[in-house]
């Protein structure tokens, strides 16, 4: 009796042990078998869209670096154009808006501007006869501007640095030589200003340029140490959250000086999240969300005007070499490292793949000249890309992971879809390509960033809880696991701990579900034992 018992107890404990083992796929995390994470998004790049309050005490903080203007004479009732987007003199000519006639700011201070069209070439005066022309490829004193605003109204005056107004003239020229002072009346010095507002970017180069570096050292600094603190890290380990992807912008390397207009001290912040990850057993991926130029034109990857340059110098593409170089070594050794993810979200549209794989693999050769072990984590291009690119790619030989981004968002496929739609498809569609990806050979895949949100118009709490509980079933297949995104965000349905708090996103249920049965499971062998003494 006593035997067989004792067989009975030891196969029950070999294959439960069996059972967990064979579920730890991803190194370094215990526990749990896979990447169970959230982003900490918007904390040490920042989004505007976030946290909008940061922008708060800009002055003149609708005209930020990026920000988007049409200017139309008040006298000619024309818009103000730089033909084929740039290239020859700036015509009053358009009646109706367009690219053309839409300018990006950069800006010099809280009234000063530079003026960049379309092609990339910026307003600057055309010697002799005081044409302003879109023609300078680099902005200097002379391609600056005062743009000086009536109040909130739209009407504006353009002023060059030297002192005189630019004006309307009846042919259709912008020229700078108004005489004297313009008046607010209706002449041909004042224009009207539209701020084209669905497209200006938040990030870090607008929020340290629009402040100025003393005032944003002080805003950053409030935001770098209260945005997320230790005791977010002690929430997430309570719910089961293994790991935290952590976004992080190429001037970190540069600690605490970087170039200008950044703003030092997210390596110490980043310090600190590895040492309450630490604390709490949490894993640490480094995101490297934004490259030097910019490698996909948003305010996460922080570019000052929309413009993608990453991939248009090599210098660019060196020094994000080594930026990962610096990362590498300092924090490789770290017990609190998972991996390194070489670049987020580089566009299908501006970044070729060849220059993107060649990039990657040499920022896995300088990972692993550090760890032979790291993660290093490549992500998929954004836009219309086919992930198995990157599983055809090469890019290195041990654990290597394919980060995709699953959002039902940013596509007018999913514009106006109900509920029931986006179940669907996250069952259907997202599942096929998941297994369709778990099975290719080479890198794990991770669903790095994803969110329980839609475009859908008023659905109940129950339908949100049908649609996390869809995207967490699915995505706990891919073979490294996922990450939410986000931490913490103005809004609401993005704020991982406000689904949680709220049921939203019955995360922890899965989680529980594995303690209830080592529980059950301990109870069950204990009275077994203990009804086998009384015996
Ligand atoms: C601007 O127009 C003037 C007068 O037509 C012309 O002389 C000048 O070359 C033009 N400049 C450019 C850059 O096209
Ligand atoms: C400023 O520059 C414009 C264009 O070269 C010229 O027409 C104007 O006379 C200059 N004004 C002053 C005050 O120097
Ligand atoms: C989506 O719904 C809104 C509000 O009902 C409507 O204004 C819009 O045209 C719809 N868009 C599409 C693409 O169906
Ligand atoms: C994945 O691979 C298994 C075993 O080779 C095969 O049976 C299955 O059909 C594959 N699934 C997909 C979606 O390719
Ligand atoms: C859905 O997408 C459209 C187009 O991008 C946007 O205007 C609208 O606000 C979105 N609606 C919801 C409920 O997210
Ligand atoms: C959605 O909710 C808003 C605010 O509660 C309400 O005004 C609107 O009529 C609702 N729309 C639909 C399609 O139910």
């Amino acid at each position: 009796m006593e035997f067989v018992f004792k067989q009975w107890v030891s196969a029950l404990f070999s294959s439960f042990w069996l059972l967990f083992s064979v579920a730890l796929s991803v190194e370094g995390i215990k526990g749990n078998s896979k990447v169970r994470g959230v982003n900490l998004g918007g904390w040490l790049v920042i989004e505007g869209w976030i946290k909008p309050s940061l922008f708060d005490g800009i002055p003149n903080g609708d005209m930020l670096d990026g920000t988007e203007v049409q200017f139309k004479s008040v006298t000619l009732q024309k818009y103000v154009s730089a033909e084929n987007g740039g290239g020859s003199n700036v015509t009053v000519s358009m009646d109706v808006p367009s690219s053309w006639e839409t300018f990006r700011l950069w800006r010099v201070s809280e009234t000063q501007f530079q003026l960049r069209c379309t092609e990339g070439q910026f307003w600057t005066i055309d010697g002799q006869g005081s044409f302003v022309s879109a023609t300078k490829e680099a902005p200097a004193t002379d391609e600056t501007f005062y743009i000086k605003r009536l109040g909130k109204s739209s009407r504006v005056h353009i002023q060059h640095q030297n002192g005189t107004y630019l004006q309307a003239l009846p042919e259709s020229q912008l020229t700078a030589d108004y005489q004297g002072e313009p008046g607010w009346d209706d002449n041909a010095a004042t224009f009207k200003m539209a701020i084209v507002s669905n497209n200006n970017i938040h990030g870090d180069f607008q929020l340290a340029d629009g402040y100025g570096h003393a005032k944003a050292k002080q805003v950053l600094e409030e935001h770098r140490n209260n945005f997320i603190t230790k005791d977010d890290f002690k929430f997430l380990s309570i719910h089961g959250i293994n790991t935290v992807r952590i976004p992080v912008g190429w001037w970190i390397a540069f600690d605490p000086d970087p170039p200008a207009p950044f703003i030092g001290g997210s390596l110490a912040a980043l310090d600190k999240a590895f040492s309450w990850a630490e604390a709490y057993n949490i894993k640490c991926i480094i995101d490297l969300h934004a490259a030097p130029g910019s490698q996909n034109g948003m305010e996460h990857s922080a570019s000052r005007d929309g413009s993608v340059n990453w991939p248009k110098s090599q210098h660019n593409i060196d020094k994000t070499l080594d930026v990962i170089d610096f990362l590498a070594s300092r924090y490789t050794k770290h017990p609190a490292l998972l991996g390194i993810e070489l670049l987020n979200e580089p566009s299908v549209a501006e970044v070729p793949l060849d220059k993107l794989v060649s990039y990657y693999q040499k920022g896995y050769q300088i990972v692993r000249k550090y760890s032979p072990t790291a993660y290093v984590i490549v992500c998929q291009r954004i836009g219309n890309a086919n992930p198995l690119e990157l599983y055809q790619a090469n890019i290195g030989f041990t654990n290597i992971v394919v980060d995709l981004h699953y959002y039902n968002l940013f596509d007018t496929f999913f514009v106006n879809t109900t509920a029931a739609q986006n179940i669907d498809y996250v069952y259907k569609s997202r599942a096929a390509q998941l297994q369709q990806l778990n099975n290719a050979s080479g890198p794990l895949l991770f669903i790095g960033e994803w969110v329980n949100e839609w475009n859908v118009t008023n659905g109940s709490k129950k339908d949100y809880q049908k649609y996390g509980e869809a995207q967490l079933e699915v995505y706990n297949v891919a073979s490294f696991g996922w990450a939410y995104w986000t931490l913490k965000n103005d809004r609401k349905h993005w704020d991982f701990e406000w689904n949680i708090r709220n049921n939203y996103l019955e995360f922890s249920s899965s989680f529980r579900l594995q303690i209830s049965s080592v529980i059950s499971f301990l109870v069950l062998t204990c009275s077994y034992l203990f009804f086998q003494h009384i015996w």
